[in-house]
């Protein structure tokens, strides 16, 4: 069952509001009870006798023939304490008496800037599909709340429709996608945070009375704070527990409000950040809410983090629902930075094709007057020094070494020395007669202006249609700043927090569309524009910049929280380690990299035989295990944060005939030894035999034993010292 209306004042008759036409936002006589299942999942809300909608559950599956009460407000409880504001509203307009974090807050043409929406109307879609019509009491303004939820994760999308129907524009300072609730508990709060070349951090806080903002203001997703959260109820820890969980699919600036009322329940509202935001509606326009996905699950963070992953590679991502295995890529960014050419590359695919590498991503450097950051952002033309016929003899080389070619590019940049800037300079983000801040040398292009965009659409297209180029990494590598767009009436300069994001993402799509070969990864300096809005129009990330393997360790545990392996590039690159003088292992650095996708990002010239002939052994090891590792269900079975001296993951096939293990230490002390592992997820009958990928199962480990006995039992590793690694598969017989 997905989409229910349930009883009208809990008699279980059909709710009369069902098929309705949009009421003219009189109040409903009727107060319907909507209920979405899907997974082990209910989500239901209804509309109280005020004519609000307010969220009635949102937990573990009900029975099929249980009955929801109709939505009743909260109490007054003082005069502090307005029924309006505590009572759980799905989509609450500023306006009455609201003192907790709107969903929508407008500004009318008359000065006045009170909203209170009430129900007007649903449509039903199919099973698992619902439109509800809420409308202001007595303005034109009309939002339709859009929900559909995932038969098997039971993961919600929730948006909005914004429409003005006034006679006048109203100005929107606020938008938000969605607000969910929980009831009064004691709950922790999960986010991930960073900085360049230190990011995916987990955070773990009590919720209490307040809001915690997570938020951009930066104009992209960010790497400082990631929209996505998950919430923990009581002792929920990492494989047990009730924890919901959301992710906001937009990657301009966003916000996401986790906010404990006085009455303890807790709202989460997430959408445009409002600081700065302002959207002018001329009458008849709408605004399109970005999409506010969120789960439940009554299994831990491990359990949310499958949901969301699986759910991310079904139905996000832009070959959902079969995503391809990632090529194993060569790029060349450390070993060579800007200073690429036709014999320097060429040397290094001779070398990468030889560890069995996949596919040649040449980086920075190939275009313009680019010599280092100073110049050449915007000028997409081949630089005539490094390769005076072209990228074609490049690529064809790259061919004959059956790999296949990818290219870097940054096409929202401009350095000020460039022919673009020195021919537009009105291009870029600013305001007339003020200072233009740069970062890395480089301003930001005003994408939403429609001929920047022409201009950025077409230079990709021109590159992907006189090339046989498989792949772009697509960089951006500064924040914004001075965010004016003068083109337009100053007050409808702010809709460039919109439009620039939306064309960012219509110039993938169209991209895509008449390219369809080519696949696409979102880099910003590292993991800056990671989010699910990006992830429907690029197959992977980059998550940083910091690829040296302990500190990748990290990394990849609170990246996997919100974001599937299938989409986590990693590559082995050279010890000492450029960042932080770490020395390594080669085994060590491509375990690390094998619990991602896979790449090689090392100055191959300076690598020895030995290492080459690691890296060529663990390549085809990878090759073989890989569907498992990237598209399997993670447990993460000791996590390497908190300076554990051990950590371990563990993948499972979907159809559990496969599992992979993997196991590290940072360095062992007083001979304590790998902690013995119990496995999850296996099917306890059936039957695994256990083969070493790298390192060695203790000494009178089976090398066949039921599920039962791996995950009772457990597997015990001998691993000891500093940096080392081991990796096992067990395939049922
Ligand atoms: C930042 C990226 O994260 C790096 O991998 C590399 O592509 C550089 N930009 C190139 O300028």
């Amino acid at each position: 069952m997905g989409v229910a209306f349930a009883s009208l004042l809990g008699s279980g008759a059909a709710a009369a509001a069902y098929g309705q036409t949009p009421n003219a936002g009189s109040h409903v006589g009727s107060q319907p009870v909507f209920r979405l299942d899907g997974g082990n999942t209910t989500y239901a809300f209804g509309v109280n006798e005020r004519g609000e909608l307010q969220q009635l559950y949102w937990g573990g599956r009900l029975g099929e023939h249980d009955v929801i009460d109709p939505a009743k407000s909260e109490d007054v409880l003082s005069g502090f304490d307005s029924s309006y504001n505590n009572t759980p509203q799905e989509y609450a307009g500023w306006g009455a008496e609201l003192y907790l974090e709107p969903a929508l807050k407008v500004t009318f043409a008359d000065g006045n800037r009170d909203l209170v929406l009430h129900y007007a109307s649903s449509s039903k879609h199919d099973d698992n599909s619902i439109d509800v019509v809420v409308k202001d009491i007595s303005r034109a303004v009309i939002v339709t709340l859009h929900y559909n939820i995932d038969p098997e994760s039971g993961i919600v999308a929730r948006s909005a429709t914004i429409e003005n129907h006034e006679p006048n524009p109203i100005m929107i300072e606020q938008a938000a996608a969605a607000a969910f609730s929980l009831p009064a508990a004691h709950y922790t709060l999960s986010y991930l945070s960073g900085r360049w070349a230190g990011e995916w951090t987990l955070n773990e806080e009590a919720i209490h009375q307040g809001q915690r903002v997570l938020e951009s203001r930066r104009g992209s997703t960010g790497v400082q704070l990631n929209p996505w959260f998950a919430i923990g109820k009581g002792n929920a820890g990492e494989e047990q527990g009730e924890t919901w969980f959301g992710a906001l699919a937009w990657s301009g600036s966003w916000r996401i409000t986790v906010e404990q009322d006085s009455l303890d329940k807790v709202r989460v509202t997430g959408g445009f950040n409002p600081f700065d935001f302002g959207y002018l509606l001329e009458p008849g326009e709408k605004l399109e809410s970005p999409v506010f996905y969120a789960g439940y699950t009554d299994h831990g963070m491990g359990g949310a983090s499958r949901l969301l992953n699986r759910f991310t590679l079904t139905h996000i991502l832009p070959q959902a629902p079969s995503p391809k295995l990632r090529p194993v890529i060569y790029n060349s960014w450390e070993a060579t930075q800007w200073n690429v050419s036709e014999a320097v590359e060429g040397a290094l695919a001779e070398k990468a094709a030889a560890l069995g590498v996949d596919r040649f991503v040449m980086d920075d450097g190939w275009f313009g007057q680019r010599k280092s950051d100073h110049a050449g952002l915007g000028d997409w033309y081949v630089n005539k020094e490094k390769f005076p016929n072209g990228l074609k003899p490049l690529i064809d080389k790259v061919h004959s070494l059956n790999m296949d070619f990818g290219l870097w590019v940054e096409p929202e940049m401009v350095n000020p020395d460039s022919d673009l800037y020195r021919n537009h300079p009105d291009w870029v983000l600013n305001f007339p007669g003020r200072p233009r801040s740069e970062d890395r040398n480089q301003l930001v292009l005003n994408l939403a202006r429609p001929d920047v965009r022409k201009y950025v659409f077409d230079a990709m297209d021109k590159l992907l249609t006189e090339n046989d180029i498989a792949f772009l990494k697509w960089d951006y590598n500064r924040n914004w700043s001075e965010p004016g767009w003068d083109q337009l009436p100053a007050n409808e300069q702010k809709k460039v927090y919109v439009e620039f994001t939306r064309n960012l993402y219509s110039i993938l799509a169209e991209l895509r569309a008449k390219h369809p070969g080519v696949e696409i990864e979102s880099c910003s300096g590292g993991g800056g524009r990671v989010d699910l809005g990006i992830l429907h129009y690029t197959d992977e990330v980059w998550p940083s910049d910091n690829t040296d393997p302990l500190d990748r360790l990290t990394q990849q545990d609170g990246f996997t929280h919100a974001y599937p392996v299938q989409t986590m590039a990693a590559w082995v690159t050279d010890s000492p380690h450029w960042l932080n003088s770490r020395t390594s292992l080669m085994t060590y650095r491509m375990l690390v990299s094998m619990q991602g996708v896979l790449g090689i990002g090392g100055n191959l010239n300076n690598w020895t035989n030995e290492d080459m002939a690691i890296a060529r052994r663990l390549v085809a090891a990878y090759h073989q295990v890989q569907k498992t590792v990237t598209q399997g269900d993670l447990y993460r079975l000791i996590s390497p944060t908190n300076g554990s001296e051990f950590s371990a993951t563990e993948t499972v096939s979907p159809d559990k005939s496969q599992a992979v293990f993997f196991a590290f230490v940072h360095s062992t002390q007083e001979g304590r030894s790998f902690p013995r592992s119990q496995l999850l997820g296996l099917d306890p009958k059936a039957i695994y035999a256990l083969g070493s990928i790298e390192g060695k199962a203790a000494e009178g480990t089976p090398t066949e034993a039921s599920g039962a006995w791996w995950m009772n039992h457990g597997i015990e590793v001998a691993l000891q010292g500093d940096f080392q690694g081991a990796a096992f598969r067990l395939d049922r017989k």
